[in-house]
């Protein structure tokens, strides 16, 4: 298979007319969504759960295979064993989680582009096993895509050959500020475009959908860059990368750009209802501590459990701020007491119990997991 040569943006071969209909559900959708969290104090900070959920599956598609709680888990206690495959797998998504973060800081003081891209792609493959797939830098040898450990021969699909890298990554970056007649499409093709470019030695996939939320954000397309949609991908990853072959081996964007939107909707329903179901929560948990602790600290505990949703017992009065340990200790005994936070570790010699707030875990994983 020879490298392939990208099509150049902006595209001429996109059927609008095809799309009309999903290009309007995915916008109101999206809409919808945004108005939500508009309505949200601090949404980087409250939906910050959603945030590791998306940094979890983004990666697992790339085939890690750590839980959401396994990483609240590690990061209430760093101390703690954890077996080495399984630390790595939990370094890089707590290292997908601290990318995003700083392309949020970024994008508050400028566009998106591919400097940042770069910076992004360091942090997130500064780890044991990044280390040597050339963190922040373009790569200058031949990629291919194939099944684990298998020859270029056995690739099915080729990308671009690095000679020709900086061009396709030229025009791509042009496309992000091209005044396109829909944002949602573009984002469509952005990606797209960019996982076919594959312009790193690992962790194309991951930046790919890391750009979802980031363009969205850069374009005004949304409030907060809280909108993630590797669960939609992660479900259905098999069409997600037929899709991508049917692009290179046909020219399919058509095909492409259906699937996109079609996952934006499912998606931007599937938010919406975590982030009401997380609102509900929130009030229904502020009236229920109010009314069990009678303590003036007890929104802040409310707040510290849902920042932290995993933690170790003496952590608490540094993440709540609850300014005495006495006092911090009696909270944490009348939440456990309520039921509201759950022992998942008893405390052991000189460690405190590891309590986990199973609401609003289960909540964002859309199901019983603790
Ligand atoms: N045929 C294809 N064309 C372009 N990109 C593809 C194709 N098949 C899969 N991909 C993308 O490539 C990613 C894998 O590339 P890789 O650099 O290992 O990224 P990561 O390490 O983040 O998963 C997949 O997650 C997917 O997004
Ligand atoms: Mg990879």
């Amino acid at each position: 298979m020879e490298p392939y040569i990208p099509d150049s943006l902006p595209l001429d071969s996109i059927d609008w007319a095809a799309h009309v209909s999903l290009i309007g559900q995915a916008n109101a959708a999206l809409a919808r969504y945004d108005g939500m969290l508009q309505g949200i104090v601090n949404p980087r900070l409250f939906l910050s759960p959603l945030t590791t959920q998306e940094a979890v599956l983004s990666s697992r598609i790339e085939g890690t295979q750590a839980s959401m709680e396994e990483v609240l888990e590690y990061e209430a206690d760093p101390r703690e064993e954890v077996e080495p495959s399984k630390y790595a797998d939990i370094q890089e998504i707590i290292n997908y989680r601290r990318a995003m973060g700083q392309a949020v800081e970024s994008l508050e003081k400028r566009p998106l582009c591919l400097n940042l891209i770069q910076e992004l792609h360091a942090i997130l493959l500064d780890s044991v096993r990044g280390r040597n797939k050339s963190p922040g830098q373009f790569r200058r040898i031949q990629n291919y895509i194939a099944p684990p450990g298998s020859p270029i021969e056995r690739a099915t699909f080729v990308p671009p050959a690095p000679d020709r890298l900086l061009q396709a990554l030229d025009n791509w970056e042009k496309y992000l500020h091209f005044q396109e007649k829909d944002g949602l499409v573009q984002l469509a093709v952005i990606k797209a475009q960019f996982e076919i470019i594959h312009p790193f030695l690992d962790g194309n996939g991951r930046l790919g959908r890391m750009l979802v939320p980031l363009f969205l954000f850069d374009k005004k397309l949304l409030s907060s860059p809280v909108f993630y949609l590797s669960a939609y991908l992660e479900a259905h990853w098999e069409i997600y990368f037929a899709r991508l072959r049917a692009i290179t081996q046909k020219h399919d964007w058509n095909g492409w750009i259906q699937f996109f939107l079609t996952a934006v909707v499912e998606q931007a329903a599937v938010n919406s209802d975590r982030v009401r179901g997380m609102l509900r929560l929130y009030e229904n948990m502020k009236s229920r501590i109010v009314e069990i602790t009678h303590s003036q600290f007890a929104i802040q505990a409310l707040d510290a459990i849902f920042s932290r949703p995993i933690f170790r017992g003496a952590d608490f009065p540094t993440i709540s701020g609850v300014p005495t340990k006495q006092t911090a200790a009696a909270l944490v005994r009348q939440l456990i007491e309520a039921g509201i936070l759950k022992v998942m570790q008893p405390a052991k010699g000189r460690r405190s119990a590891m309590l986990g707030f199973p609401e609003l875990i289960n909540l964002v994983e859309g199901r019983l997991v603790v």
